[in-house]
């Protein structure tokens, strides 16, 4: 481009130069310090003659830059990239800048220091505690999208109620009335991305910073999570062969605001927590105004028997709140799950919605509801129960060599992972390592230190014949690991 009276101007590569190619182009100029601060420009005829453009064209592009103060407009002078501008770092400092650590809030960095709740990037055995979808109903899933596309119409475009769709409210309701023996209505009933949002919004709205809560010990990370995000006191209570020790729980925190529990299928031990446990627990919550979180994040998969009763339908004073989640029953990028609340709770959860995220999308709500409606959930369900059921058989027949080394297993025949524990916890840390496979400690979900230590085999997604080569490895580890120590 020739030099003209004024600051030569970036080429732009394009056979027709379009007016936002040539703003962006100007505005990056000026940006990268390739024009100066101060520099004059050429006058819009020439720039308009060098480009092969409209002189009107220019003059846009000028005063829209003008207008964002890039560049200053003297009358009679000529136009300036503004000296402002020098004030901004070059641009190669401005990169470094992006790619320097930053410094969270000590608050913040404690919080992001935690990576529990990060899920793998690639299944295998056993880090594979999510759904199976290879049974999923998708050309049934598809048709209820559309058909929930064509009922909302244009609502599905605008804002959802934070509180859930009222067509799944009532779905749930009836759902939970039928499978999980839980006497509530719609208006209880609150939906949530997952069980996790479920639990920071509870935690949120219910506790004060330094309040205690009881959590089960061993625990769910994600709830371990969620009441330390919100301040709590987190008190462990240690879990047995009946699940969480009540008794326990009462001796070190009488006063506690609200007590997290699995009773279904404690995660990660297995264990279903006993009647009697049941009722001194309720009874606790009752006296103490305590609040209950039951989260039944697994419930429906129970491969003898009928399902177990849930907590919350032996509550008469409410005070459990009832967590659920679609995301493990149907697949996980679904992200639906719900809350069955006092009605007292459910405005102000829905204004703490409000607060985080807004609301669930209207769409997937409607696709979930009709698909309930159906009966094909139920239908679903069923086969699900079947398929997990099967592995977990195949799982526990392949482990079978292991009971003779020491090691055990809850027998509640319920879920799609499996903690097999041992006595002694250096040799099970040791399998571990040799086997080659993905392990969860169970020592990473406890709180207290003990000196036995357990494997959680995360088996959901994974087909039989991987489950049943990965127990082999385990078995061949906890072998020859044994007679590695002997010799
Ligand atoms: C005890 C427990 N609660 C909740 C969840 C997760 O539910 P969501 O994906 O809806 O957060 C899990 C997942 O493994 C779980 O183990």
């Amino acid at each position: 481009m020739r030099r003209s009276r004024g600051a030569l101007l970036p080429p732009i590569r394009a056979v027709r130069v379009r007016r936002g190619d040539l703003y962006r182009t100007l505005r990056s100029a000026v940006l990268d310090g390739v024009l100066a601060p101060g520099e004059r420009l050429p006058s819009t005829r020439q720039a308009a003659a060098d480009y092969g453009v409209s002189r009107g064209m220019l003059e846009e592009v000028f005063a829209q830059l003008t207008d964002e103060g890039f560049l200053h407009r003297a009358v009679g002078r000529g136009t300036f990239v503004t000296s402002t501008m020098s004030r901004l770092s070059a641009p190669a400092s401005r990169n470094r800048a992006q790619r320097a650590p930053v410094t969270a809030s000590r608050r913040g960095a404690r919080i992001a220091a935690n990576a529990a709740c990060r899920e793998p990037e690639r299944l295998r055995a056993f880090n594979a505690g999510v759904a199976d979808t290879s049974e999923f109903p998708w050309k049934t899933w598809l048709r209820m999208q559309a058909r929930a596309a064509r009922e909302l119409g244009r609502n599905a475009l605008t804002f959802a109620d934070p509180r859930g769709l009222p067509n799944l409210r009532a779905a749930i309701a009836r759902y939970l009335a039928q499978f999980r023996g839980i006497r509530c209505h719609a208006g209880q009933v609150i939906v949530f991305n997952s069980s996790q949002q479920a639990l920071n919004a509870i935690s949120v709205l219910l506790l004060d910073r330094g309040d205690p809560v009881w959590i089960e010990d061993p625990c769910y990370l994600g709830a371990r999570a969620a009441f330390t995000l919100a301040g709590a006191k987190i008190t462990p209570v240690a879990v047995d062969d009946e699940g969480i020790r009540v008794d326990a729980g009462i001796r070190r925190s009488p006063r506690a605001r609200l007590a997290y529990v699995t009773p279904t299928h404690q995660y990660p031990s297995g264990v279903a927590l006993s009647l009697e446990r049941r009722i001194s627990l309720l009874e606790w919550a009752a006296q103490n105004k305590s609040w209950i979180v039951e989260d039944d994040y697994d419930g429906e998969f129970r491969y003898e028997g009928q399902p177990l009763t849930a907590l919350h339908a032996l509550d008469s004073h409410a005070r459990v709140l009832y967590v659920g989640t679609l995301n493990k029953s149907m697949f996980v990028s679904l992200r639906l799950a719900y809350a069955v609340l006092p009605e007292g709770l459910v405005e102000p959860l829905a204004n703490l919605r409000t607060q985080l995220d807004g609301f669930t999308p209207a769409l997937q709500q409607m696709a979930m509801s009709l698909l309930m409606d159906e009966g094909h959930f139920s239908s679903h369900l069923r086969r699900m129960r079947s398929v997990y059921g099967t592995k977990r058989t195949a799982l526990i027949e392949s482990l079978a060599p292991l009971r003779r080394l020491g090691w055990s297993w809850a027998g509640n025949p319920a879920g799609m992972h499996l903690l097999v524990r041992h006595e002694r916890g250096d040799y099970v840390r040791s399998v571990a390592a040799s086997s080659g496979l993905e392990l969860a400690l169970l020592s990473a979900y406890r709180v207290a230190h003990r000196s036995d230590d357990g494997l959680l085999l995360r088996f959901g997604a994974l087909d039989e014949a991987t489950v049943r080569a990965g127990a082999a490895a385990l078995v061949h580890a906890a072998t020859s690991t044994i007679q590695r120590r002997k010799s």
